[in-house]
């Protein structure tokens, strides 16, 4: 979850690796720095902190050199310091590495290291590769490399430059993402696109021990047997712009915003003219269909709270068991998962470690994988057996809002289609929720445009110590993902809690004023709801309840109603999550959080 960007050719490249960090900060933030070869040299300039903080120096202080890699680090082997930035030297300071990833057998390694000389000056385990590339190099960076990594276990993207091989920048990946982008006598690696789009369109995908060596007018890609491979160049047809903040003061705004759209791109092209779902991209046979008994869906964080929804959606559409895990657990409980399970993997990114290893559990176990994902050409897209991708475009706010609602949406989408096929949901019903679901993304911008409502409650609510979120139903489901959005980037503390389950506990914590947002969506759970409003009332919360429009009656209960366009019951979610993402958003700014980059966390967890 850090970021590594690499170039050479002609250009000064400490600005060309500053400006493509930039593009990659959301990755991880807490130290920053670069490598840039010159005759005869490796300047290495790191610093804790923000990218901003590398910036300065270098604007003050020029290094000249047109080979080199940067990295922006989110720390998880030692405390971000400047020693424990990337880029990592071997003792003599002539190799120099960055890396993603961990490296589960550092420890043995450096003791053996150490044991042939080395010497550690970090806490880091990328820096064992700096110095095991430096034990097996003789006179060839490239076998040296491939020895080295041949000794490596765990995940990583690594770029490597040598003071030895001036005219080599060489990358290695294993479960974790890096792309080589191609230039005019000049060629890029980085971990993600963004931070080289810039300057071409044209990249390659590396694949899982893939080497790639790069020189100023030539790329050459081997497998781990050292065979070269031809690859097919990948053309990215998105802009910048579209990975940019485009005139918001937060990528998290522009996210909120860009959710009618995404939900409009994710829901039209699977429609066909006769307004029927039609998902092309999961080809199950009518006898793989007959055979499936059971579903578990796998996510973690808010990609989980969308699966809790899918749950919910497979089971009232489908009419099919199902059940939703937590990717970092699944596999500790040996889960009966075989040929007749629908496995559906849920992950933004598509790259979450723990969603990965889930589903390659359930892959072995022989279950039907399906992955949602929004990142073409992710890892977890290439090893499930069908994908559905959530058309949201890049996300770059760490706080998930955008891919969040087509998440959503893609199970709505997945259990339709399901039920269809299986016969457990009438035509007209579905024709039903397909004609709402397309009026969906115009009831969102109404809540978007309208959002002053909101943004005076956070003004005023703002101060909490501690906030709790209820619901029943499917309003339970989406309350968690309205809590998790206001604890990560406000950083109060804040539960949800079914609404039931309220006075078997929890209820002790609530006392005069506590802020309690009450989900009362679900007609056929309107009175159940209000006798749990009263509970929390009667110990003096403060109750605020996300009600459909038109129903007045929750007025008399709560002490303020916050309305979302009517829709069906089933839907609700699709539009009560915009107002609860609205308010984690103002009380974030009313207490002068850092939104984007909130602290301690990072877009993409590629660790377990
Ligand atoms: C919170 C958030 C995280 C992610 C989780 C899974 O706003 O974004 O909880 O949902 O880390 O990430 P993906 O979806 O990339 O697998």
């Amino acid at each position: 979850m850090c970021g590594i960007v690499g170039y050479i050719g002609k250009k000064q490249v400490a600005p060309l690796l500053v400006d493509g960090l930039k593009k990659l900060e959301y990755r991880g933030y807490d130290s920053a720095g670069i490598a840039v070869y010159n005759e005869g040299a490796i300047a290495i300039r790191k610093f804790k902190g923000r990218l901003s903080v590398l910036e300065d120096y270098l604007e003050n202080e020029k290094i000249n050199g047109s080979l080199g890699i940067g990295h922006t680090r989110w720390a998880t082997h030692g405390e971000p310091n400047d020693i424990n930035a990337h880029p990592h030297t071997n003792n003599a300071g002539d190799i120099a590495v960055v890396h993603n990833g961990i490296i589960e057998n550092y420890m043995k390694l450096k003791e053996w290291l150490i044991s042939q000389g080395k010497i550690f000056k970090t806490d880091t385990d990328t820096e064992v590769i700096a110095h095991l590339i430096d034990y097996y190099y003789k006179n060839d960076l490239v076998e040296a490399i491939r020895s080295a990594v041949q000794k490596m276990e765990g995940a990583y993207a690594i770029g490597v430059i040598s003071k030895n091989s001036p005219d080599k920048l060489i990358a290695v990946r294993k479960d974790s993402p890096l792309v080589v982008g191609i230039g005019e006598g000049e060629n890029y690696i980085a971990s993600d696109i963004p931070a080289i789009l810039k300057h071409t369109r044209r990249v390659y995908f590396l694949e899982d021990d893939e080497m790639a060596i790069l020189s100023e007018n030539n790329i050459e890609i081997f497998n781990e047997l050292g065979q070269k491979v031809e690859k097919e160049v990948f053309e990215v047809t998105w802009d910048i712009e579209a990975a940019e903040k485009g005139g918001y003061q937060h990528f998290m705004m522009k996210e909120i915003h860009e959710q009618p759209k995404a939900i409009r791109d994710t829901l039209s092209p699977r429609l066909n003219e006769n307004n029927e779902i039609e998902l092309n991209e999961i080809k199950l046979s009518k006898e793989e269909l007959e055979k499936i008994n059971k579903v578990t869906i796998v996510a973690c964080g808010t990609a989980s709270y969308a699966g809790l929804v899918g749950r919910y959606a497979i089971e009232k559409f489908a009419r099919i068991p199902a059940e939703l895990d937590i990717a970092s657990e699944f596999r500790y409980r040996d889960p009966f998962v075989d040929d007749k399970t629908l496995f559906i993997a849920i992950s933004q990114s598509g790259e979450t470690a723990d969603t990965l290893a889930a589903l390659r559990e359930a892959k072995s176990k022989g279950a039907m994988v399906l992955a949602i994902t929004n990142v073409v050409g992710s890892r977890i897209s290439r090893e499930a057996d069908n994908v559905f991708y959530t058309w949201a475009g890049p996300e770059i706010a760490v706080a998930s809002t955008k891919a969040y609602i087509t998440q959503m949406l893609a199970m709505y989408m997945i259990a339709l289609d399901l039920g269809r096929k299986k016969g457990t949901i009438s035509k007209e019903d579905c024709n039903e929720i397909i004609e709402e679901l397309k009026l969906l993304p115009q009831k969102a911008e109404e809540i978007i445009e309208n959002d002053q409502i909101i943004q005076e409650l956070a003004d005023k609510q703002f101060n909490n110590q501690s906030v709790f979120y209820t619901g029943r139903g499917i309003d339970d489901c989406v309350a968690k993902e309205g809590s998790l959005k206001l604890k990560e980037i406000s950083y109060i503390h804040s539960e949800a809690i079914a609404a039931g389950e309220f006075k078997h506990g929890t209820i002790a914590l609530i006392e005069e004023g506590t802020l309690v947002f009450a989900l009362i969506t679900q007609d056929q759970l309107f009175d159940k709801m209000l006798s749990n409003i009263k509970e929390v009332k009667a110990r003096g919360a403060y109750v605020v309840a996300i009600a459909k429009a038109g129903n007045r009656e929750i007025e008399k209960s709560a002490d303020k109603v916050i309305y979302i366009p009517d829709t069906l019951d089933v839907l609700t979610p699709m539009l009560s999550v915009i107002q609860m993402q609205l308010f984690a958003y103002y009380v974030a700014i009313a207490r002068g959080c850092d939104v984007d980059k909130p602290k301690n966390l990072a877009k993409s967890v590629t660790v377990e």
